[in-house]
């Protein structure tokens, strides 16, 4: 039996098995895009509309991309071009987007819990493209497909996320993955940038970035949310590069090492410029593993569409 996902709104509850069957098919998809197949026919007749209340530059390009690989039908919305600026709910915009027959909605919004909210209440399947603070599951699944292929598994790897995983989606949709996996999963961060209930995420914790890197063998950088802080959580920027930005020294002392960050970088502030474009680093990989994994989830959400009708 194919994979077949009803939704995607959050990484915690996917098991292993099925996290593993999504990286089979995103394999499968990413060798056939690198021999230059352009068009699959597995979302004929399947309606998609991509809805970014928030600003996107991958995440928004690589499900188009994948959607388009993949011939459904697509439709963008402009959140900033809609009559949700003259005050109509998102309930109320989604219900209207149900009613021209959509079948899956693709949504980042900045409100935590906006896509729970629509799988309850909307009749469409939900995607979750990034909602608020809260998760960003497709961001995860790309993250863990690309040290996969590097790594062969993820079982005993040691993994560490960097940053403000205070405000982080990524981290809170990384964490329950990798762990699935099998990785050991830590977090580095001051302490201002922790959630405060971050002993029941099950992960280790580092205050100094030196530390972190001897302990890790793949590290992913997040850049500190300057949109979200409302309050002054850090003292300087000089001083957090100075105590948590990933440097060019880091990767002579661990040449092995992995370096991701889901973008945008603030090069400079989280890592070196030098970090970023280093041969340890897999942002661009990482990039181009998008597109097949949101090709996967697309094509799970499509057997269970299919499923259903009949
Ligand atoms: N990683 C990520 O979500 O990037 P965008 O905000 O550009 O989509």
């Amino acid at each position: 039996m194919p994979l077949a996902l009803p939704h995607l709104t959050t990484a915690h509850g996917l098991t292993r098995t099925t996290i593993l069957e999504l990286f089979q098919s995103a394999e499968e998809y990413y060798t056939r895009l690198r021999i230059g197949t352009k068009r699959f026919d597995v979302l004929q007749g399947i309606s998609v509309v991509l809805a970014f209340f928030e600003n996107s530059t991958r995440t928004r390009m690589s499900f188009e991309i994948a959607a388009k690989r993949l011939s459904a039908e697509i439709t963008g919305f402009q959140a900033s071009a809609s009559s949700v600026n003259k005050g109509e709910t998102l309930l109320d915009t989604i219900r209207n987007i149900e009613a021209m027959h959509v079948d899956v909605l693709v949504m980042r919004h900045s409100s935590s819990g906006a896509h729970e909210f629509l799988r309850r209440h909307a009749g469409c399947r939900i995607v979750n493209a990034g909602d608020g603070q809260h998760e960003h599951p497709t961001q995860a699944l790309l993250d863990a497909f690309t040290l996969t292929r590097k790594f062969g598994h993820l079982e005993g790897l040691k993994y560490c996320l960097v940053g403000d995983i205070l405000h982080s989606r990524v981290a809170r949709s990384n964490i329950p993955i990798f762990k699935a996996l099998g990785a050991e999963v830590a977090v580095c961060a001051p302490g201002t940038l922790l959630p405060k209930d971050i002993a029941s995420f099950g992960v280790k914790t580092f205050s100094d970035i030196d530390t972190a890197v001897a302990w890790a063998d793949a590290m992913n950088v997040l850049r500190i949310q300057f949109e979200r802080q409302d309050q002054g959580l850090i003292p300087t920027i000089r001083e957090y590069t100075e105590w948590f930005g990933v440097k060019d020294h880091h990767l002579r002392l661990k040449p092995n090492i992995a370096i991701l960050h889901p973008g945008p970088i603030n090069r400079g502030i989280e890592l070196e410029a030098i970090v970023a474009d280093a041969a340890q680093s897999l942002i661009l990989p990482q990039v181009e593993h998008g597109v097949a994994i949101r090709m996967a989830v697309l094509t799970a959400l499509a057997n269970d569409i299919r499923a259903t009708r009949h």
